[in-house]
């Protein structure tokens, strides 16, 4: 009844998710549907949202058309207009425009929206995400002549050799007579005007085309008058193909450097704002990248138009998963693969009409977007005759972009049937998260068959938490070979919801669970190279670097001659500008400017620096290139950057010691001491509790052999194996310590088992404490690992050793060494290593090695579930002091290693659920390690691989500490 009074109804903006406006809650799901499942059947009492609006219409507006277009409504909608019902339309992430013409009136309408939280469209619905409903985009009336055109259709064609392009438009019209179609050039320059054909067919050609690209977005605008309508298009001429399994653009071979994306904002869910939008194109060019795959639906109309202007290449999604139902015969071993992977829905006539619908409406909607290069179908449906269909339909309609999808044998290991058993209308072959390994298998497997379709990941580096670690061991692959078309990192942001500020002042970011709801993902929805709030993490800096728009090959080191390859695909190097840095121990002695150069696409030159190496000294030269001129990077911004390692002697200088080192023994401690520092060494603890200098306590707490680390998200998997074998709670367990003296020398030798109770040992240790005269402290330390540790699974029947069956089986270590507990002002932290950011022996391409200082409060990063974070690999050099340089430093001996400072323990990292949840630390705690594994991407991608494991049998950690009450400084005093 448009009558009844609504004045009294609650307020909600539109657009919105009502779940963020007080009305029922937010529920994030992977895999699962959040209902009980009756295809294609949903509750029937579900909840819904009815919307009003009364609004006037002032002019007669007879001789037009009238439409309402709602640009994304979740689940679906019942519209009606002055209490007529108008009709109906699901698949909530595409547009539904209603022809209102015959129910508008002059002056007063009401429009009423019935919205359903779900219908039988839910169940194509199953994305990865936080499920929330209304209407979350645009809506708007649109009013056009009477008659006007339908549809419109812009196609660019180019000659073989580039000179000449042809833009053809075809229109769907009844008055075409007097309609015509004019281009422009990006200068706004009027080029030409054709008048279309009776079959409504109109071409433009254009001489010397200044070819679309992401590189260079570079726009025609076509305008479309017929009767008293004008309609802009913008168009990029550009070409694609794939031949002989290598996808070209603008007869180019390309990389797709890319990130799975969802529309998404921390505050406001599902609703995008243009200005939102273009922050994330924006950063994400600004970090080398430029594919997007939208992930699983069509993005708001506004995005495409955006990756237009700025250049994104797009895989564009269909609004289809059906993870929920799955594929009922996967785990039915006994049948065949092709049969295991067939999705229930995927596979059901029912659905026929649906899912074609859901791919052919994307297509009609988004065909005139230059960034649009591929059609995808959906994710994680299975595979079935829906998907043949939608994918012979696709190709049918538009054959010059290529299909995708990536569940059609997923998971099938064996190659021969993988490849053999593509559809045919399928352009490309895609996985997700396999192993660098199988994909460099694939790729050879498909150049020996010459097989027609390029390889993609559509996702990969699964971006959760601390990580990804794998970035530049796939990009070394991609980058070997023409047919892997690259990949698109799982994902490009974390979906934590922002709830206020807590307390401490911290942003509230909120996951799965924390709305009290019962059926939830919670970990997943921490995934992303951006936070919430769009602040890049670690991972993107990583991904930017390895990114990067060139290479150097090192052909002579010791004056700086380099091999310099643009790697463009399109743009001379020209807008980059390069220099260097030449550093010893830490210290920038040389640096110069390379200036831009003219190298072509892909092209390789020679540079000279023209340095001189110095004589000792670690030595390193570090070249960047800084972008001018690019629409979306701030010019002086560094594009990326590669360091090289100088080839100049390494001088150690032998300390001598004189003076003499005096003990005393208790049963429970040693002390150590001169006249200026004593230290006590605990027998028990296996560690040092007290180290005084010149009467200064300098530890907060007793020094601790740690072998944990708060789990990363990507150690989810693993994490549980740790748990299982107690490596939490591995401490040191003393079997004997004993002190000998040598030369004035006191060394302790203390021989313990790193163990949990209820297990056999994790280690064996025997660590031998040199304490000189000067203060610092050598350690030489051997560890094997223990009885209680296997790394792979114990073989059926054979107990090699008694103790075999009570083994428990890890693939890796999270780290072995210690950590000092330091009051909090000692806050200053100096390193020369891998820095500035946090670095891992898999994650520190975005790091070089220098001297650097910081503070334990930048060291670390606040991932909004908590866990390990903020380590530096590779480290020489690591010192934490106070303000008057008191503290304590650690050396490399022979192997460098990995050290981090930060407000936490990995015991209240581990026990925090949110990063607001974290108490202000009153501590710096300073691990050394010998080794802290790799984070890898495991919560969705392959174990940790094999080089990024510490999974040593045996190991010497040899380190040297120096407890200090005065400023140390990095290479003249250690
Ligand atoms: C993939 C899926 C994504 C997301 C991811 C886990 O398998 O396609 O949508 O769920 O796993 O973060
Ligand atoms: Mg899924």
């Amino acid at each position: 009844d448009s009558n009844i009074d609504i004045s009294g109804w609650d307020k909600i903006p539109v657009p919105s998710n009502w779940q963020l406006h007080g009305y029922d809650k937010p529920q994030y799901i992977n895999t699962r549907y959040p209902f009980p499942i009756d295809i294609p059947n949903v509750p029937k009492n579900t909840p819904a949202g009815v919307y009003a609006v009364d609004f006037t219409i002032h002019d007669d507006i007879d001789v037009f058309s009238k439409y309402i277009v709602f640009e994304g409504v979740d689940s679906c909608i019942y519209l009606y207009l002055n209490g007529r019902f108008v009709g109906y339309s699901q698949i909530s992430h595409l547009l539904a425009e209603f022809d209102v013409s015959e129910y508008l009136t002059i002056g007063k309408n009401r429009l009423t929206a019935i919205v359903t939280k779900w219908c039988d469209g839910s169940y194509l619905e199953c994305q990865d995400k936080w499920r929330m409903s209304g209407i979350f985009r645009d809506v708007y009336l649109l009013i056009r002549p009477k008659g006007h055109i339908g549809d419109i259709e812009v196609k660019t064609d180019v000659t073989e050799d580039y000179r000449e392009a042809t833009v053809k438009v075809d229109i769907e019209s009844s008055i075409s007579e007097d309609s015509m179609v004019t281009l422009f050039n990006s200068f706004g320059e009027k080029l030409e005007t054709s008048l279309f054909d009776a079959d409504g067919h109109a071409e433009i050609k254009v001489a010397d085309p200044r070819m679309w690209s992401a590189e260079y977005p570079e726009l025609y605008k076509l305008i479309i008058e017929s009767g008293d309508e004008f309609i802009t298009i913008p168009v990029g001429i550009r070409t694609q193909k794939i031949e002989k399994g290598v996808f070209f653009f603008n007869g180019r071979p390309i990389k797709l450097k890319g990130v799975n994306r969802h529309d998404f904002n921390c505050k406001n869910g599902y609703v995008c704002s243009y200005s939102d939008m273009k922050k994330d194109i924006t950063l994400m060019k600004r970090h080398n990248i430029n594919a997007i795959r939208t992930s699983h639906y069509p993005n708001d109309p506004r995005f495409y138009e955006l990756c237009d202007e700025l250049g994104m290449y797009v895989m564009c999604e269909a609004d289809i998963e059906t993870h929920g139902v799955g594929y009922p015969h996967y785990n039915n071993k006994n049948c065949d693969l092709k049969r295991r992977v067939r999705g229930t829905i995927a596979d059901d006539p029912l659905w026929e009409a649906q899912i074609s619908e859901r791919v052919m409406l994307m297509v009609e909607n988004f065909k005139n977007h230059s960034s649009v290069i591929s059609w995808s179908m959906g994710n994680e449906s299975g595979y079935g005759c829906n998907f043949e269909k939608a994918l012979i339909e696709t190709k049918r309609r538009d054959p010059s972009r290529f299909t995708h999808y990536e569940n059609v044998l997923s998971g099938a290991t064996e190659m021969q049937l993988f490849l053999d058993n593509q559809p045919e209308a399928l352009d490309t072959v895609s996985r997700m998260y396999s192993t660098p390994d199988w994909c460099e298998s694939a790729i050879k497997a498909c150049e020996e068959r010459n097989y027609s379709k390029p390889l993609v990941l559509c996702e990969y580096c699964h971006a959760m938490g601390n990580g990804p670690g794998d970035l530049a061991d796939y990009w070394e692959i991609i980058n070997r070979y023409d047919r892997f078309m690259g990949g698109f990192v799982w994902e490009w942001f974390n979906h934590g919801l922002y709830a206020g500020k807590a307390d401490n002042g911290k942003p509230k970011f909120l996951y799965g669970g924390d709305f009290g709801e019962k059926y939830h993902d919670g970990e997943f929805v921490c995934d992303g190279l951006v936070s919430p709030d769009l602040k890049p993490m670690p991972g993107l800096k990583e991904y930017k670097n390895i990114l990067k728009p060139f290479t150097l090959k090192p052909i002579d080191l010791s004056c700086g001659i380099f091999e310099l390859t643009n790697g463009y695909d399109f743009s001379y190097m020209s807008r980059l500008e390069g220099s260097w840095e030449l550093s010893q121990n830490g210290n920038i002695v040389a640096s110069g400017t390379i200036g831009s150069l003219a190298i072509p696409p892909k092209k390789t030159e020679r540079i000279t620096l023209g340095y001189n190496m110095p004589a000792d000294g670690n030595c390193f030269v570090k070249i960047f290139f800084a972008s001018y001129g690019n629409n979306c990077i701030p010019d002086g911004e560094i594009v990326g950057f590669e360091q090289f390692e100088l080839p100049t002697e390494q001088v150690i200088a032998d300390k001598l010691h004189y003076g003499r080192v005096m003990f005393e023994e208790s049963n429970r401690d040693i002390t150590l001491f001169t006249d200026s520092f004593s230290y006590v060494f605990n027998k028990k603890k296996c560690a040092f509790t007290s180290f005084k200098v010149n009467g200064k306590e300098l530890l907060a707490d007793a020094m601790e052999f740690n072998i944990w680390r708060a789990p990363t998200d990507n150690d989810r998997n693993q994490k549980n194996k740790w748990y299982n074998a107690c490596i939490n709670d591995s401490k040191p367990f003393e079997k004997s310590t004993e002190i000998v003296e040598n030369d004035g020398v006191l060394t302790i030798i203390s021989s313990f088992i790193m163990a949990a109770p209820t297990k056999w040992p994790h280690f064996e240790v025997k660590a031998e404490w040199s304490v000189f005269s000067d203060g610092s402290i050598s350690l030489h330390l051997n560890g094997k690992i223990g009885k209680g540790i296997r790394f792979e699974p114990i073989p059926d029947g054979s107990l090699e050793n008694m103790y075999d069956d009570q083994c428990d089986v890890i693939d890796y270590f999270p780290r072995f060494g210690f950590n000092f507990k330091l009051d909090k002002s000692y806050s200053n932290v100096e390193y020369f290593g891998m820095g500035p950011y946090q670095s891992y022996c898999d994650l520190h391409n975005a790091s070089y090695m220098g001297k650097f200082s910081s503070t334990a409060q930048r060291e670390f990063n606040d991932y909004i579930h908590p866990q390990e974070n903020g380590n530096h690999w590779n480290t020489h050099f690591a010192y934490v002091h106070n303000a008057d340089g008191a503290g304590i430093a650690a050396v490399k001996e022979d192997n460098s290693f990995d050290f981090s400072a930060v407000p936490y323990t990995a015991q209240e990292l581990t026990e925090t659920k949110h990063s607001f949840e974290l108490q202000k630390s009153d501590k710096t705690v300073f691990s050394v390690d010998y080794k802290m594994s790799g984070v890898g991407s495991n919560s969705c991608g392959p174990l940790l691989l094999k080089k990024y494991r510490f999974d040593d049998r045996e190991f010497t950690f040899n380190v040297r500490l120096i407890p200090t009450d005065k400023l140390l400084k990095f290479s003249e005093d250690v």
